[in-house]
């Protein structure tokens, strides 16, 4: 018996504890915990009446639609990221949220992803940083937050079924590294375990990764709740460590007799119980008071609006931007999308706004007339020759024409992944005939995963990647095209050149219930860059109405364990911007690289300047951060030897670069029988250990000095085998090898 749990309750109140009580509450054990209220997310509050649906069908309380993570990755602002969570936090809280379902942190692993509009990166690092400020910013106004969805939730197809076949190196370097840091520096509430099953394990079975990992090794103290409708059975997931199946399956009878006859233990079931107590002692000890709804809700139009403008990303520019459009009819405006803006995606996040003008309502009020024609419908992909051929008029009557295009949202959305990366075919009939009659077009793009823009952007005099901007986009879009904010996005994915250069290509999404991670820890930028692979746009790379110049690289010991990379970085232009210094760490040279990328984000800082303006930025680099996971070892490792540092403005625009020295973790893997010959060279006491033995055996090691292949063949077999080579040596005299080799390390 659990002396903390009261011994009123029975096992029957203990198991209705571990599902809910409806759709989006938990359920309440009179004496002992409360019901909490759990509501998506990530990007606004998405609060339904109860019985509502996950399928973002329903409709819901009005709430500030922030931009969804796209987005707000997009602005490479840690400190934004922050501010937006404490908004939604406040937002949340005022309507009596206790727990919101974000953010949304898996890898984009694959451009054609559904759901890549609801997470941050195809970068670990950079989602990490990310998503725990969110997180801590959740959860400073009193709400808990829930990342999700853990883990390898990478695809739509089959969502429910797959099984993510991925090794460990990729497992721990890309796709759990940056639910491992949020879980370290933001302690979230709650973590969601995905649909998908790991290695052919369902996520919410996995003990390894709800228990041994997430747990033990991360010191996760809060509740792990399923996807909706993840749980398949019930007493596996309670003895795998998952806490709340949601919502409710009916089948709190079952983990009840499941006690009663053993297969689950009473303490398997009072741990749920002090988890939720724990949480409701944490939700319900803090001191921030709940605001007045309407007015937090005015507050946060005001930030939607902020962190829009901070996140499109200025592809390319030939100075058309900023438009010198001051004057009615100095532009028009061409494309469905400025009428009817597509600013969140599909599915479960679907938030209903608290205001939402178009950029045509605002261009309207900020110029008074402008001209517009809609070019296409949402509805279908077919060109219609009359909408077409009114947009050519409109276009050839203004000196500049602003063309919006996009994705529809029948195109992409939570629930299944697209094909193909091209625009839909109307639109690229209407931007040809468009940019046929005048030669200034810029083309701001909607769409919540990467488009391909080789084919066309030709075309066009400027492209503007707006994603999915939320309810404030269009006025922060009008601000960008005219100059009155610098464009401060930059690409969190890399834009391909075309669909099959990139990674995943050949086994996404999979097929027969497996989707297999061939490209293993080469994911996004980290393949294209180690293959030197051409690409539209690299991961890092956004422009500004400026220009940035770097110098002064200086790397210097910060203690024992990291280092001081610092950089000057200057406005070299004539109009004020911001610049996002990027820090990658890739192999030095005498590293054999094969299973290391080229280079791999490290650090990176936003830097606000004026005209002339120059800023010292300092990022710091741990020893930690050079680790890879050894899978041979189950461990990270840090390997000694130089690495390269760059500075720079993407992943391909690296301006400077250095060298720091590691002298490793100091670890010495212990030598095995397993262990090859050169692994025994390798080892310090190993060497001198197996020289003894050859010399004891009295082998003739001296056709191997002329015979590099010989060599070559011989330091490949594990010491064991030299069993069979009738060389006389035997499993007692390795056994010993081994102690000598491993005494004392
Ligand atoms: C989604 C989750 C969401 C949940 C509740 C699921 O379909 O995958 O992200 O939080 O529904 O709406």
């Amino acid at each position: 018996m659990n002396p903390d749990i009261p011994a009123a309750h029975t096992i029957a109140d203990k198991a209705a504890l571990t599902s809910g009580s409806g759709t989006w509450h938990t359920t309440a054990l009179a004496g002992s915990v409360r019901s909490f209220l759990l509501t998506d997310g990530p990007h606004g509050v998405r609060m339904q009446q109860d019985g509502g649906d996950a399928l973002g069908i329903g409709d819901s309380v009005p709430a500030t639609c922030f931009p969804p993570a796209v987005a707000l990755g997009s602005t490479w602002d840690v400190d934004l990221a922050r501010r937006v969570g404490a908004a939604l936090g406040r937002e949340a809280r005022a309507l009596g949220v206790d727990v919101l379902l974000g953010p949304g942190m898996n890898i984009k692993r694959s451009p054609l992803c559904g759901r890549n509009f609801e997470y941050f990166a195809e970068d670990p690092y950079l989602t990490g940083r990310m998503a725990a400020a969110n997180v801590e910013g959740i959860q400073s106004s009193g709400v808990g937050a829930c990342i999700k969805h853990f883990a390898v939730n990478n695809q739509e197809t089959d969502r429910m079924r797959v099984s993510a076949e991925v090794d460990q190196r990729a497992l721990r370097e890309v796709y759990l590294a940056a639910f491992e840091f949020v879980v370290r520096t933001a302690a979230p509430a709650m973590v969601m375990s995905s649909y998908n099953r790991i290695n052919g394990v369902p996520a919410s079975e996995s003990h390894r990764l709800l228990t041994t990992l997430l747990r033990g090794e991360w010191g996760f103290e809060g509740v792990v709740v399923s996807d909706w409708g993840a749980v398949d059975d019930r007493v596996a997931a309670l003895r795998a460590g998952l806490d709340l199946e949601m919502p409710p399956s009916g089948t709190d009878e079952r983990i009840a007799t499941a006690a009663e006859h053993g297969e689950l233990t009473e303490s398997e079931l009072d741990r749920v119980v002090t988890r939720l107590r724990t949480l409701q002692q944490r939700l319900d000890g803090q001191d921030t008071e709940a605001d007045d709804p309407t007015v937090v809700r005015a507050a946060n139009a005001r930030l939607a609006r902020d962190a829009a403008a901070e996140a499109a990303v200025l592809l390319t520019n030939d100075g058309i931007l900023p438009l010198d459009a001051t004057a009615a009819g100095s532009v028009a405006v061409v494309g469905e999308f400025a009428r009817n803006p597509r600013f969140q995606g599909g599915g479960s996040s679907k938030v209903m706004p608290t205001e939402l003008p178009s950029v045509l309502d605002v261009l309207r009020q900020r110029l008074g007339s402008v001209p517009f024609a809609p070019g296409y419908t949402t509805s279908q992909a077919e060109p219609v020759d009359s909408l077409i051929d009114e947009a050519v008029a409109t276009a050839s009557a203004a000196p500049s024409t602003v063309l919006f295009l996009g994705l529809p949202e029948h195109a992409e959305s939570e629930g299944f992944d697209r094909t193909t990366l091209e625009l839909p075919a109307d639109q690229l009939e209407l931007l040809r005939r468009v940019s046929a009659v005048t030669d200034r077009v810029v083309v701001v793009l909607a769409n919540g995963g990467v488009v391909s823009v080789a084919g066309w952007q030709d075309e066009a005099n400027a492209v503007l990647e707006g994603w999915l901007l939320g309810q404030g986009g269009a006025e922060a879009t009008v601000d960008l095209l005219l100059g009155e904010r610098s464009p401060a996005g930059r690409l969190t994915e890399t834009i391909p050149l075309q669909l099959a250069d990139h990674p995943s290509y050949l086994n996404f999404p999979g097929a027969d219930g497996v989707s297999v991670y061939g490209e293993s820890n080469h994911v996004g930028y980290r393949y294209f860059d180690a293959l030197d692979m051409p690409v539209a746009y690299p991961f890092g790379h956004g422009l500004s109405y400026t220009h940035f110049e770097y110098s002064d690289l200086d790397i210097t010991p910060a203690d024992t364990e990291s280092w001081h990379v610092s950089v000057t970085v200057t406005n070299a232009g004539e109009r004020a911007g911001k610049e996002v210094v990027q820090l990658y760490v890739g192999p030095g040279s005498e590293q054999h690289a094969a299973a290391r990328p080229a280079s791999e984000l490290r650090g990176f800082s936003k830097v606000d300047l004026k005209p002339g303006g120059a800023h010292r930025v300092t990022l710091s680099l741990r020893q930690d951060e050079l680790a890879e996971w050894d899978a041979r070892g189950e461990r990270w490792r840090v390997r000694p030897g130089d690495r390269t540092v760059y500075v720079g403005a993407s992943s391909r625009d690296i301006r400077l670069s250095g060298t720091v020295y590691s002298s490793g973790d100091g670890i010495t893997e212990p030598l095995s029988g397993a262990a090859t010959i050169a692994e025994w060279l390798d080892h310090p006491k190993g060497a001198q250990v197996l020289g003894e033995a050859i010399e004891q055996l009295g082998v003739d090691t001296s056709a191997l000095a002329s015979a590099p292949e010989l060599t070559a063949m011989f330091q490949s077999i594990p010491l064991n085998k030299l069993r069979s080579f009738g060389l006389g040596i035997t499993a007692d005299m390795i056994a010993g090898m081994v102690t000598r080799a491993n005494a004392d390390t």
